[in-house]
């Protein structure tokens, strides 16, 4: 029987608004901003900008070319160059299964509070114990993790035309738009020229080795490196395609929307605390509860509000359409699922695994491993542990144990479409001596921090 042929995305920026739909998420939105403020602004700008063009454009072109050059999935491409070395796009698939279902859980937060903005209620969601109180609630949470899970999986079920590029091609203008605006609304409050200054004036005293960590981890995490996506969705990838501009055009695209994140996070969070840096805050606190303190006491607060959340929401959704769709392809290409099949079977499973995460807030939240809560071991343990661990084999392996030139081919296009590659030279230079030594640095950074022996 004749094999069925592999689905591709219909040009370059169909695929392109894919793949900066992945990059571009919480990461971009929250992660960034809240980075920078407390690194030097200015300077971790620098080097995390740096750090995009060199060691994030090796990776990224690096995992697009296996993906291509293999035309599978992340469980089967390295296998297809080298079966010894299949073990590590094994590890990339399990990053993305682990961090699908927690995502999915803050998807449901977003789906919460974009409603509760749209509906005309956000100044209920302004007060100090809104969201701790949302957040332990057992049923709501889990099922608005389940509904974030099955509008991804209905998604990626249409396939990688009808489905991931039609969506990302819907959302993210939309995204681009709504950021521009949100962001020239805040910057035009007054005072808020002292928050865009403290994000982008270099801060020399605020700067350090650890802020350099910071800008690398972050820039793996914001361009969804080593997690099988960039593979899976390589193998989709038109020959005829340049991989250099295409990643080009993705960095472009994932840094403008962190500065653009910047720029409406950071002066608002400015103008409602009288320029307090510490009312950042972290993580989910600033997202979930100081922000919506923030809309309800600017003009059109509710508007934005309602705005900012869905823009959220669509940067979000098509982050978890990228990690399922990387746990999908690999199903169909190692089991030989059909893609429909993988999807429910998939999706049924990450709802499962979501529930303690859904619950870490509330129920479970005394229930821990190496003292952590169920969601924070996920996130430790595929973003700190095994994210760095697969960039690093992906170095050594294309680096010294594969032909580094069957890669720099598939990069150039082969006979066929000639694409001269520009940064040949550094490449190799950066994949087999920089990158690797920086993702040593993370691992065993992260890995003391999450042991709780440094903090940053
Ligand atoms: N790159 C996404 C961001 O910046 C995060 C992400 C992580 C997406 C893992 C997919 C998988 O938020």
């Amino acid at each position: 029987m004749e094999e069925q042929k592999r689905s591709q995305f219909s040009g370059k920026i169909g695929f392109v608004l894919a793949a900066a739909g992945s990059a571009v998420g919480l990461g971009n939105i929250w992660r960034f901003p809240y980075l920078a403020a407390k690194y030097g602004g200015g300077s971790f700008l620098l080097v995390y900008i740096i750090f995009v063009l060199t060691i994030g454009f090796t990776i990224m072109i690096t995992e697009l070319a296996i993906g291509r050059k293999s035309r599978l999935g992340p469980t089967k491409a390295y296998g297809a160059l080298d079966s010894k070395w299949n073990f590590v796009g094994i590890i990339g698939a399990i990053v993305a299964f682990i961090i699908f279902p927690y995502y999915c859980v803050i998807g449901g937060w977003i789906i919460k509070y974009a409603w509760v903005f749209i509906s005309g209620a956000g100044a209920a969601a302004a007060t100090d114990t809104y969201f701790t109180e949302f957040a332990a609630q057992p049923v709501e949470t889990v099922v608005l993790q389940m509904i974030f899970v099955i509008a991804t999986g209905i998604i990626v079920a249409f396939g990688v035309q009808k489905g991931i590029e039609k969506v990302s091609k819907i959302m993210m203008p939309i995204l681009i738009v709504l950021s521009i605006i949100i962001a020239i609304f805040v910057c035009m409050q007054p005072g808020a020229m002292d928050g865009v200054k403290y994000f982008l004036l270099p801060s020399l005293q605020n700067f350090s080795f650890q802020g350099c960590l910071g800008a690398l981890g972050q820039m793996f995490y914001s361009l969804s490196l080593a997690m099988g996506i960039m593979i899976a969705y390589g193998s989709y990838l038109p020959q005829q395609e340049s991989l250099e501009s295409s990643v080009a055009q993705i960095e472009i695209f994932d840094t403008v929307i962190a500065l653009l994140a910047g720029f409406m996070i950071i002066p608002a969070v400015f103008v409602y605390s009288g320029g307090d840096p510490a009312a950042l805050g972290k993580g989910v606190g600033l997202m979930f509860i100081n922000l919506p303190k923030v809309f309800n006491t600017m003009q059109f607060g509710s508007i934005i509000g309602a705005l900012f959340f869905v823009m959220v929401l669509f940067a979000a959704l098509t982050s978890t359409i990228s990690l399922l769709e990387a746990t999908v392809s690999s199903a169909c290409d190692s089991f030989k699922w059909s893609r429909k099949k993988a999807v429910i079977i998939l999706c049924v499973v990450s709802i499962i695994i979501g529930i303690p995460s859904a619950l870490s807030f509330g129920v479970l939240a005394d229930f821990q491993i190496f003292g952590m809560d169920f969601f924070s071991f996920c996130d430790f343990i595929s973003n700190s542990v095994l994210m760095p661990i697969g960039a690093l084999l992906t170095c050594v392996f294309v680096g010294y144990i594969l032909d580094t030139q069957i890669i720099i081919d598939e990069i150039e296009g082969g006979e066929l479409h000639n694409h001269p590659f520009k940064r040949k030279k550094i490449y190799v230079v950066l994949l087999k001596y920089i990158a690797p030594i920086a993702i040593l640095a993370i691992l065993v950074s992260s890995i003391l921090e999450g042991m709780g022996v440094i903090a940053f």
